[in-house]
Parts: structure tokens; C-alpha cells; sequence
């Protein structure tokens, strides 16, 4: 028969405010002053972290004297930050304009299948996002798309599939 701990002897779970380890400190210290130091603050954040943990916001939100909506609002707005940890791959295809007309819809939808997850979420085991960006600079070569920050143009999907296949060969 097991025993259950009593709960005098039971280790108490992390306050939110305390649960992001502490290389947060600094971050806080360097944009508390700051006047508009919310989005370069978050950024940091997001380099240190690979992503804004929700146990941040409230020590963000304190230390810049605004709300946690406040905080929450800026995260949820702009596309570049992630509240969950990044997948282990990144596959950013274009949808703007040029790439569309080269057919970039029908890419997306066969890259889709290929990894199993659908555009802009995450595949549930974390290996792969297949995220939308709109225009990487090379319409005059569409349709584009970035894998893992490495640009790739004029990309069919029997190309796209090559790279993803190298990509897991590399990390298999
Ligand atoms: S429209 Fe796709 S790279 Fe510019």
C-alpha cells in the first residue's frame, strides 16, 4: 500500500510570478525605464526563451507598470511572438500576392498533407510549424518560402518535400 504525502509535508508548486528562471532579472532591469519598452523587452524575452512564457507576463507587466492584458495584448498581436516553444522545424511559405499567383495556395496545401499539420499550427509532436509570411523578397522568384531561416525560390512541391525529407534525414 502506498502512502499519500500529508500536505504539511507535500513541496508547494511554483507561484506563476516565480516560475520563469531567472534570466528574466536582467532582461526586466534593462527595459523597466525605458519608455516604450515593451516590444524590445518582449523580444529579448523571446530570444532567451525561444519563446514569451505565459509565467513572464505578470514580472513583465509589474515591472513595466502596465496590466497583464496590457502585456497579453501586445503578444497576441503581433505575429512574430510565440506563446508556446517553437517547433523543432520552421517552414514559413509566402502568401502574398506574387507567390500566390505562382501558385504558392497549392503548395501550402500539398506541404499540408507532407507534414501533417495545417498552416499556422503547429504539428502536435513539435517537430514542424508550417507558418504563413507575407512577401520574403523574392517575388521576382515566387513562389518563395523559408526553411529553418535558410531561403529557398521558385520552389515546387516536389522540391519543397526534398528539403523537408533532407531536413529529417539530418536530424534522424
Ligand atoms: S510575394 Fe512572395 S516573396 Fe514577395
Amino acid at each position: 500500500m502506498s502512502t499519500l504525502p500529508s500536505p504539511a509535508a507535500a513541496p508547494a508548486a511554483p507561484h506563476p510570478d516565480q516560475a520563469a528562471p531567472d534570466k528574466l532579472t536582467p532582461l526586466l532591469e534593462r527595459w523597466r525605464k525605458v519608455p516604450g519598452g515593451l516590444l524590445p523587452l518582449l523580444h529579448e524575452v523571446q530570444a532567451a526563451f525561444g519563446y514569451v512564457p505565459s509565467s513572464t507576463v505578470p514580472r513583465i507587466a509589474r515591472a513595466l507598470g502596465l496590466s497583464r492584458a496590457e502585456v497579453h495584448g501586445v503578444i497576441s498581436f503581433y505575429h512574430d511572438f510565440r506563446s508556446q516553444p517553437p517547433a523543432q522545424h520552421r517552414l514559413r511559405v509566402c502568401q502574398a500576392e506574387s507567390c500566390q499567383a505562382m501558385g504558392s495556395r497549392e503548395l501550402t496545401a500539398g506541404l499540408e498533407q507532407r507534414l501533417g499539420c495545417t498552416l499556422d499550427q503547429p504539428r502536435a509532436d513539435g517537430t514542424w510549424a508550417l507558418e504563413s509570411v507575407y512577401c520574403l523578397g523574392l517575388c521576382a522568384a515566387s513562389p518563395a518560402l523559408m526553411l529553418d531561416g535558410q531561403l529557398h525560390a521558385r520552389v515546387g512541391l516536389a522540391q519543397a518535400e526534398a528539403l523537408i525529407q533532407q531536413t529529417e534525414e539530418l536530424r534522424a
